[in-house]
């Protein structure tokens, strides 16, 4: 059956959710943006000896690889009267030997056949290549870090080298990494061509996370299709589970709006991000809960009912949870704990990962609170 999904995304919205889709701005990323512009803006000053390859490093889905695009579409467009300037990105992930990286370079740049050229014979070619047509090269090393850690170094080396001996600079090396200290594998003489500006990209914060989810739903999502709580989940699972990682944020913000046209929902609440999340990225082994006890359970069972009651709601607070937990255990007929008792059983189910603290409110970020509560159910009947 082919799914209605002009409910729930815009027509073309879920290519905006792709990772090969890039937003014209990024948020908390003005300033990263600012510096590599400013760096690169070098290049078309004269003379351009003063360049010094700037590095862009920090931790996945960080916004490195795109604030970078971004960067380097606003150098075409600036230098494009003064010079011809190829932009060659190459993502070291997947070119992962030194020879295919100068290769990939070396197709953009040159159509002479390339058969029987060592890496540093094949660069040099380009950069003839270059000089002859007195055009200029920014080359993006992206990825790169497994590919040092093969290499110890050598590609850095050719490609910094380069200029040695010629007169211009033509090639503009960027490299982009998750851990700068790699550099620490290269022998000294890499090191040392390595002296560019260093740009940090830190995980994004909660909030951070919240005004990048919102500008991605509103061009993906029809108005009012995703609540408020939910993109606050988004954030919480993204920054607390996720490491920070925006991807991670636009991964789950996409699989809600699955799991909404798959239940027949107009609306994606928190529950649905809840649902999303156990599929894309399941938190909780399997056969946890066998081991805990009946007094336990019983606990969080009235936190799986309220979350499964109230669908949309983030975060409750421990005296919250201590009303659902009397209803439950009344009905139940077990004896009661105290709301001490209760507040020391959830922090043990925070020790154990299936619930989390949020601003001193409980959240349950990974599992469906239904799932959940008849899993519970199940155990405590059984
Ligand atoms: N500040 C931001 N605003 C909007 N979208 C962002 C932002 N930062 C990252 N993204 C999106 O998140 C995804 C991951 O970003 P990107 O690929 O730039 O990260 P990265 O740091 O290069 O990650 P990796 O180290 O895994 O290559 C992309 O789809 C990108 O569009
Ligand atoms: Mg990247």
């Amino acid at each position: 059956m082919k799914m209605k999904t002009k409910k729930i995304f815009k027509p073309g919205g879920q290519q905006m959710l792709d990772v090969s889709y890039i937003p014209p701005q990024l948020p908390h990323r003005e300033e990263q943006i600012k510096l590599l512009i400013d760096a690169l803006t070098l290049i078309s000053e004269v003379p351009s000896e003063t360049f010094f390859p700037p590095l862009l490093y920090g931790p996945t889905g960080t916004g490195k690889t795109s604030s970078m695009k971004l960067a380097a579409e606003k150098i075409k467009k600036e230098v494009k009267r003064k010079m011809v300037l190829h932009y060659v990105h190459v993502p070291c992930s997947v070119f992962t030997k030194s020879y295919s990286v100068v290769q990939r370079i070396s197709e953009e740049i040159t159509s002479a056949p390339v058969r029987g050229l060592g890496g540093e014979e094949l660069l040099s070619m380009v950069f003839g290549e270059l000089e002859t047509r007195d055009e200029y090269l920014l080359l993006v090393l992206d990825d790169v870090d497994e590919l040092i850690k093969r290499d110890r170094g050598r590609l850095l080396f050719m490609v910094t080298r380069l200029e040695e001996g010629h007169g211009k600079r033509r090639l503009f090396p960027v490299f982009v990494m998750r851990n700068w200290r790699i550099l620490n594998v290269t022998p000294p003489a890499v090191r040392s061509k390595i002296t560019g500006l260093r740009i940090e990209f830190e995980p994004y914060t909660k909030e951070e996370l919240v005004s990048i989810v919102k500008q991605r739903l509103k061009l993906a999502f029809q108005p009012d299709v995703v609540s408020s709580n939910a993109v606050r989940q988004i954030s919480f699972n993204s920054a607390v589970l996720g490491g920070g990682d925006a991807r991670y944020a636009l991964a789950l913000l996409h699989g809600s709006g699955f799991v909404a046209l798959k239940t027949g929902s107009k609306k994606i609440g928190v529950e649905h991000i809840r649902e999303a999340q156990q599929v894309f990225d399941r938190r909780v082994p399997h056969g946890v809960l066998d081991r805990v006890d009946r007094s336990s359970l019983v606990i969080l069972m009235a936190v799986a009912k309220g979350f499964k009651d109230e669908s949309d709601v983030h975060s409750f607070s421990i005296r919250k949870i201590y009303e659902c937990y009397l209803d439950v255990s009344q009905k139940l007929e077990e004896k009661v704990g105290s709301r001490n008792e209760v507040a020391d059983k959830i922090e043990e189910f925070i020790d154990s990962s299936i619930l989390y603290r949020d601003d001193g409110r409980i959240v349950l970020p990974s599992i469906s609170a239904l799932d959940l509560y008849e899993k519970l159910v199940e155990l405590v009947y059984k």
